[in-house]
């Protein structure tokens, strides 16, 4: 069975925002008993962006959107809905969907944020796009932004040098026949949420002294484990959904994997038999940005002209809850 749009949609335009200040491996080894060597060839994570304080998710999220809107040349009153994924939002409401619209002056839009890790930008950009395939909507923001350094715990070395601060966006509109969205697949697993997840903050253990002095609020992963399911899901994920609409792996312009762990998408492009050149890569100059890996390495893949309009790409990601998923495209511009 694929999943069909009732009519086509496709990103029309992406923009992107990191904050300035760059960190690299050598900057850690600096402040925590770790090393280049050790981050590259566990991780392929050479350098993160991180954010001054004071920062939020949504001061990355209007520049990102503002580029994609610059991009396609529409202005901010034209949009109708905007979509924020993250699991790092400003605040714990309003959503920081709320802060992007009034900032950017979206005046016509509602707008909601949507919480599924590293999974949430693809989730985001099905649910934006069926909004247009119901016909009630032709003009949909889509933001993938995660300030991760604002829940790492630095004295968890194993975690902490994984992340970095990023947004992503797209602008999702009608497309012509063969274009856009062809299908997706997403799936949660929750039995699996202790494996990578923030232990406190929310309505099950509200914020506490107590659970400050135990860092309750900072992201807490079993990597192995996190790394296993993610090798499986990706690759069979991937491979499942090319076979249901009849593709071999060689069709594909692009595959673009969420970014957690450069052993991990290796693994994964080597289970699909596809060559190196064919995946995008940003985890090196960015490492993790959850929910804004796939749309910042879109706009870099556009931007550096590895794809035009008609080209198949494949997007896939996991993470949190677990939660994974799979959509496949024909780019449309
Ligand atoms: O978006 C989804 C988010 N998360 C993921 O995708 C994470 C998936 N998992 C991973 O990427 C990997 O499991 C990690 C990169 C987190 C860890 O790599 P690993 O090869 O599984 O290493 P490990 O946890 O088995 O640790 C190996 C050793 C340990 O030392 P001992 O016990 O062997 O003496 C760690 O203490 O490496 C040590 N270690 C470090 N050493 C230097 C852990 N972190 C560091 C570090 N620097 N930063």
């Amino acid at each position: 069975m694929t999943r069909q749009l009732a009519r086509p949609v496709g990103i029309t335009a992406t923009g992107q925002c990191y904050p300035e200040r760059r960190v690299t491996n050598d900057d850690l080894s600096k402040v925590m008993e770790t090393s280049d060597e050790w981050i590259r060839s566990r991780t392929g994570i050479g350098s993160r962006h991180w954010v001054e304080k004071g920062v939020g998710a949504s001061d990355l999220a209007v520049p990102a959107l503002q580029m994609a809107l610059d991009q396609r040349g529409m202005k901010p009153g034209e949009l109708e809905a905007i979509i924020v994924a993250t699991v790092t939002p400003d605040t714990m409401f309003p959503a920081t969907a709320c802060r992007v619209q009034d900032a950017i002056g979206a005046k016509n839009a509602f707008g909601f944020d949507l919480s599924a890790a590293c999974s949430g930008f693809l989730y985001a950009l099905t649910t934006g796009a069926a909004l247009i395939a119901s016909g009630a909507y032709s003009k949909v923001a889509v933001v993938g932004v995660d300030v991760m350094s604002s829940i790492m715990n630095m004295e968890d070395r194993a975690t902490c040098v994984l992340f970095g601060d990023g947004a992503g966006a797209v602008i999702l509109e009608p497309v012509p026949e063969g274009l856009g969205l062809i299908d997706f697949e997403h799936r949660v697993d929750g039995s699996g949420g202790c494996i990578l997840h923030m232990p406190a903050g929310g309505s099950k253990k509200p914020a506490s002294h107590a659970t400050v002095e135990a860092k309750e609020h900072f992201i807490h992963q079993s990597g192995s484990e996190v790394f296993k399911f993610a090798v499986r899901e990706m690759a069979e994920g991937s491979r499942a959904m090319l076979d249901r609409n009849g593709f071999l792996p060689s069709d594909l312009k692009l595959f673009v994997p969420h970014q957690a762990n450069m052993r991990i998408m290796d693994a994964a492009a080597k289970r699909l038999e596809l060559p190196s050149d064919r995946m995008v890569v940003n985890i090196d100059r960015y490492a993790n940005t959850t929910a804004a890996t796939i749309p910042t390495a879109l706009h870099q893949a556009k931007e550096a002209g590895r794809m035009e309009k008609g080209d198949l790409v494949l997007l896939s990601a996991f993470g949190a809850g677990l939660t994974w998923g799979t959509v496949l495209l024909r780019w449309a511009y």
